[in-house]
């Protein structure tokens, strides 16, 4: 069977860099003398008085940090959610299915970490608070399940579909995590401790899981039905597999699609419980691998298929050619000679060089539950060795932790040099510095923190019934050096995240960037436009996501072939995402003031300006940093 074929190969690749005792089994479901150490059963972190303890301590250490992450989940709340329409009425499908997830990933966050929220005898946890915090977020959650404009993505392109699948399978990893932390029937028997003075329906009340769980069945039929229609998207004629991006265009094979399939496949396989809501569309997959007899029965949790799905699109990719000589991922493939009659290439030979930063991160996930799923180190080395190619090309060297340039040489009104996704250490989008990013653009940035948080999760043993043998030695010494090679990130982030705080207006919402929140108290000389912000014009690359697809024969067949709402937007216009109430020829305008006392000019202010979207940006980095920074 595929599962353990698998399984026999790459836990090999384990043992040959680190040695199995012989008799030494690896996750098995007893402990022997290879897993001598019993988990500590299970006990609420609030019971704990260890945990008491550290309270205070953690909070005088942390909490500024923790207030900056709650500000911002609550400014991108607050500014930008409408309650009434369940959605972020300025956010577009796509962004709005990362903004949820986001939202989620944030909420989770707070729910581990209540220990913040301190009763006045700064002894104990105030659970109402945390309660209110958490269920505040958890229902605009469930008001976005209703906001969310399901019938229009499941005509839209193969990405949006599967940011669906991401956002959705994120809310049901916060109502698990607050489930099982805080909800775990812990046996609490009325009855028995005073007879006669409870009744049952008491106890039974009291051990009931978090009320969160209703909603697992709804969440949980949406991602299904995604995936599956996402799933249509893989395509064997050409360049022996792959996702094809948009159905409506000439096939183009991109890094976003695939990256997505892998993630969403595998925390499909992770996170899903299994789904029996035939309403409303019962239709399975039918081209994803046809010879699979597996592929029409209907799912239940550690489906086999999301897996292979995830293993099929992470083979493909690695054996593309996308990646550039700085290690990171352009942006995708076309097929050359494609509408040529004469032509029979069905190879992926035409490469579009434009590097966003998101395809650099949504990859991460992937990665991460590869290894989970097989323990085959190499996923998490591709893993590591991206971000590290990531964080060099923002000019920053890990080694010395700080940035390559030197800051206190910084002159007032020269842009500084473009590494080729950032400068002066800071994560930039290539659109940032002439303010020229579109919604898509603007919302690329959050989604790489996003991942990489995910990545930088610590390792945990696979849960038991994927019945993997582990070998606790080598189990141990990868779990330590990707636990060090994720802290040692730390420096960056942090230097990232004052940048970013910098950019936020009076109202606490972020800016998209960063790099000025460094230059703005500086900075004497007019703000960059496309033509001079220093970074090079490669004839090669596309930046279709923030001046829209070329109407050239390279990306249609035919423009007239397409409804007019089918068409995807034509390069350079940008009319469609300039956010309400703000004109197109108001870009380019000047000064507001940045919060924080300078007078500086705001190069904020430009463009698109503050959205939902960069805030969404500031929020993604500020929890990377709020996780990567505390690993021990
Ligand atoms: C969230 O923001 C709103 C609007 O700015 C404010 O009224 C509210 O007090 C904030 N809530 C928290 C918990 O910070
Ligand atoms: C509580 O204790 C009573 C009496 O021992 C027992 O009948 C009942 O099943 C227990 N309920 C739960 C939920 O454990
Ligand atoms: C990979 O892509 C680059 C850029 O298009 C190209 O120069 C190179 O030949 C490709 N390598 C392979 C092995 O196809
Ligand atoms: C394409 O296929 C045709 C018919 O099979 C063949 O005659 C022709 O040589 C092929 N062209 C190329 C460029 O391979």
């Amino acid at each position: 069977m595929f599962r353990i074929v698998l399984g026999c190969i790459l836990w090999a690749s384990v043992a040959v860099s680190f040695t199995l005792p012989d008799k030494c089994t690896v996750f098995s479901e007893s402990h022997n003398e290879c897993n001598p150490v019993a988990p500590a059963s299970f006990l609420p972190a609030f019971q704990d008085t260890a945990f008491k303890s550290k309270i205070r301590s953690e909070h005088t250490d942390g909490s500024s940090l923790f207030a900056d992450l709650l500000e911002a989940l609550n400014v991108t709340q607050s500014e930008f959610f409408a309650p009434w329409l369940g959605t972020w009425p300025d956010a577009i499908d796509w962004t709005a299915a990362v903004i949820g997830t986001h939202v989620s990933g944030a909420t989770r966050s707070i729910s581990q970490d209540p220990i913040f929220f301190i009763s006045n005898d700064h002894d104990t946890i105030n659970w109402r608070w945390t309660s209110n915090l958490v269920d505040k977020y958890f229902t605009q959650l469930v008001g976005y399940y209703f906001g969310q404009d399901a019938f229009a993505i499941r005509n839209e392109a193969y990405d949006d579909m599967l940011w669906v699948v991401l956002g959705w399978l994120e809310t049901i990893k916060l109502v698990n995590t607050y489930d099982e932390l805080y909800f775990t029937p812990v046996g609490a028997n009325l009855s028995e401790a005073a007879p006669g003075a409870a009744d049952e329906a008491f106890d039974e009340i009291i051990n009931q899981p978090y009320h969160g769980t209703t909603w697992l069945p709804a969440f949980s039929h949406r991602a299904r039905i995604f995936w599956d229609l996402a799933s249509r998207g893989w395509d064997t004629k050409l360049c022996n597999g792959g996702m094809i991006w948009n159905p409506r265009l000439l096939p183009y094979k991109n890094a976003i699609t695939n990256e997505l399939f892998i993630a969403a496949s595998i925390s499909m396989y992770f996170h899903f419980p299994g789904d029996d809501n035939e309403s409303p569309f019962s239709d399975r997959p039918d081209n994803f691998n046809p010879t699979d007899p597996d592929s029409d029965r209907s799912s239940g949790p550690r489906d086999a298929r999301y897996l292979k799905a995830a293993v099929e699109g992470y083979r493909w990719l690695r054996n593309s050619n996308m990646t550039n000589e700085q290690g990171l991922f352009v942006d995708g493939f076309h097929i050359s000679g494609y509408l040529d009659e004469n032509n029979n290439n069905t190879r992926c030979d035409a490469r579009d060089e434009m590097v966003f930063t998101y395809n650099q991160g949504v990859i991460l996930t992937g990665q991460r539950g590869l290894w989970d799923a097989t323990g085959a180190p190499s996923f998490l080395k591709d893993g590591h060795r991206l971000i590290q190619n990531v964080i060099k090309a923002t000019g920053y060297d890990l080694k010395s932790d700080s940035p390559i340039e030197d800051l206190s040489e910084l002159k007032a009104s020269v842009l500084p040099r473009w590494h080729g996704l950032g400068r002066l250490g800071i994560m930039e989008e290539y659109c940032d510095a002439s303010a020229t990013c579109s919604q898509d653009g603007q919302t690329f940035k959050g989604i790489f923190f996003h991942h990489l948080t995910a990545f930088c999760a610590p390792l945990e043993t696979p849960p038991a019934d994927l019945k993997l043998l582990v070998h606790d030695r080598a189990f141990t010494q990868i779990s330590r050096s990707h636990a060090e090679a994720c802290k040692s990130y730390s420096g960056w982030l942090r230097h990232n995240v004052l940048a970013a705080l910098e950019t936020r207006d009076a109202s606490g919402r972020f800016g998209q960037w960063w790099t000025a929140g460094l230059l703005a108290g500086a900075w004497t000389g007019a703000w960059p436009t496309r033509a001079d912000d220093k970074i090079p014009d490669d004839p090669d690359a596309t930046d279709y996501r923030n001046y829209g697809v070329p109407d050239n024969a390279a990306w249609r067949s035919s423009v007239s072939m397409l409804a007019p709402a089918q068409t995807p937007r034509k390069y350079g216009s940008r009319e469609d995402q300039i956010p309400l109430g703000r004109a197109a020829e108001q870009e380019q305008t000047p000064p507001g003031t940045v919060k924080r006392g300078h007078n500086a000019k705001d190069p904020n202010n430009r463009g698109r300006a503050r959205t939902v979207e960069t805030q969404s940006g500031g929020l993604g980095l500020l929890r990377a940093y709020w996780h990567i920074s505390r690993i021990p």
